[in-house]
């Protein structure tokens, strides 16, 4: 229980719906009533394989009892089997990972990683981002000098406008050693960064020596279709950062990084107590096998077309891509949103108060949707 008088309790950070969840299987939570709602928002993208998926809880159980933790002090088999499928996704490019706990802290050390060994001092972010609330991904967050302001920001940032090219100019600066987006930013409402802009900013941080880091901790592991989001750039970001998914909702992040990045490090640059540890490693290999099994990617792709012309069909403003989407209304969704729970619909909101975001489980079919649209299409 939050406390919302100063009493005794959670500290009230949050503002929650009015539902206390007990238990969740497939795509669908139930409440301690009993009542049965649709997750279309998957935890905050989180439940890759909606809930109690065999495989990962399986692997969980099977991994807490035979180690239930280790650090990185010491060599663990399934950590290197971890990293190598987690490599095994993406392309060549990358031959490092850092494995970590949350998007924030992958975000942090990616930023770190960046500005290292460059003696630059400026970060270039984007309009509309959201990286975490940690000092240097809070930074990089637009809107956080009334979010999560420290005294002194850890560096200067340079705002750059993905709507607009001639912003690009801005990166003609000498201070300036690395450049974070969100190829579809998730907080702001499921916004699809124009791929051509994407390609004219990782143009101009190549000729200007500006490392780039596309942060996929909501667009990441099969959100939008690729096991990358970034995978449909010309070039390929010099870092990756990944989060929500990739452990099904064990608490996970990851960096993955180029050669030349990962040749630069040697021990004790990064570091963290729980990050990589055997739990969370279970969770990534066992996600990662069945997302692969049940062929999820070409699955994202169909299901997202399919449910993005249903809800065209309502003549509703679609944003997004894959199972990241972002439905636009001319006003607030506070009331929607809370309707919708009525109904048994649990649906996202995000930064812009005019969208509903869904970001349902991967695994989500045809047949749970449609009562979804349905009742969509009667309420508004
Ligand atoms: C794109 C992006 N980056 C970073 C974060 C921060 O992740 P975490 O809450 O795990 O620190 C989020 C969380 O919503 C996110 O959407």
């Amino acid at each position: 229980m939050q406390c919302l008088d100063g009493s005794r309790g959670e500290l009230n950070v949050y503002k929650r719906l009015p539902v206390t969840l007990v238990r969740g299987e497939g795509v669908y939570v139930y409440d301690d009533q009993g009542k049965r709602y649709l997750d279309l928002y998957g935890g905050h993208a989180v439940a890759t394989l909606g809930y109690g998926p065999t495989a990962v809880t399986e692997a969980i159980s099977e991994q807490a009892r035979q180690l239930f933790f280790q650090t990185n002090a010491v060599e663990l088999r399934n950590r290197q089997l971890a990293t190598e499928s987690l490599l095994n996704c993406v392309s060549g490019t990358y031959t490092g990972a850092f494995l970590c706990n949350t998007g924030a802290e992958a975000n942090e050390n990616a930023l770190r990683l960046a500005l290292f060994g460059t003696s630059r001092s400026k970060v270039a972010a984007m309009k509309g981002a959201f990286h975490g609330r940690s000092a240097a991904a809070g930074a990089v967050t637009e809107g956080n000098d009334s979010w999560y302001a420290f005294p002194r920001s850890p560096f200067e940032v340079v705002w750059l406008d993905p709507e607009d090219l001639k912003s690009l100019e801005k990166l003609d600066d000498p201070e300036i050693g690395a450049v974070i987006f969100e190829p579809v930013q998730g907080v702001a409402g499921a916004i699809d960064l124009p791929i051509k802009w994407l390609d004219e900013l990782q143009k101009f941080c190549r000729r200007h020596g500006i490392v780039t880091i596309a942060d996929e901790v909501q667009c990441g592991v099969l959100r939008t279709g690729p096991f990358l989001a970034s995978s449909s750039l010309e070039r390929e970001p010099d870092l990756v950062t990944l989060a929500k998914g990739l452990g099904s909702g064990f608490p996970v992040g990851a960096v993955l990084v180029t050669e030349s990045i990962a040749r630069r490090v040697s021990p004790g640059f990064l570091g963290t107590t729980f990050g990589g540890g055997p739990l969370a490693c279970a969770a990534i290999e066992a996600t990662l096998t069945e997302v692969g099994r049940r062929g999820l990617e070409e699955h994202v792709g169909k299901i997202s077309s399919w449910l993005k012309n249903e809800l065209g069909e309502l003549g509703l403003a679609l944003q997004g891509r894959g199972l990241l989407i972002g439905i636009k209304f001319s006003k607030s969704v506070h009331t929607l949103r809370h309707q919708l729970l009525e109904f048994g619909y649990l649906c996202g909101d995000a930064k812009d108060p005019n969208v509903l975001r869904l970001t349902p489980p991967l695994i989500i079919t045809k047949d749970d949707l449609a009562p979804f649209i349905e009742t969509l299409g009667e309420i508004i």
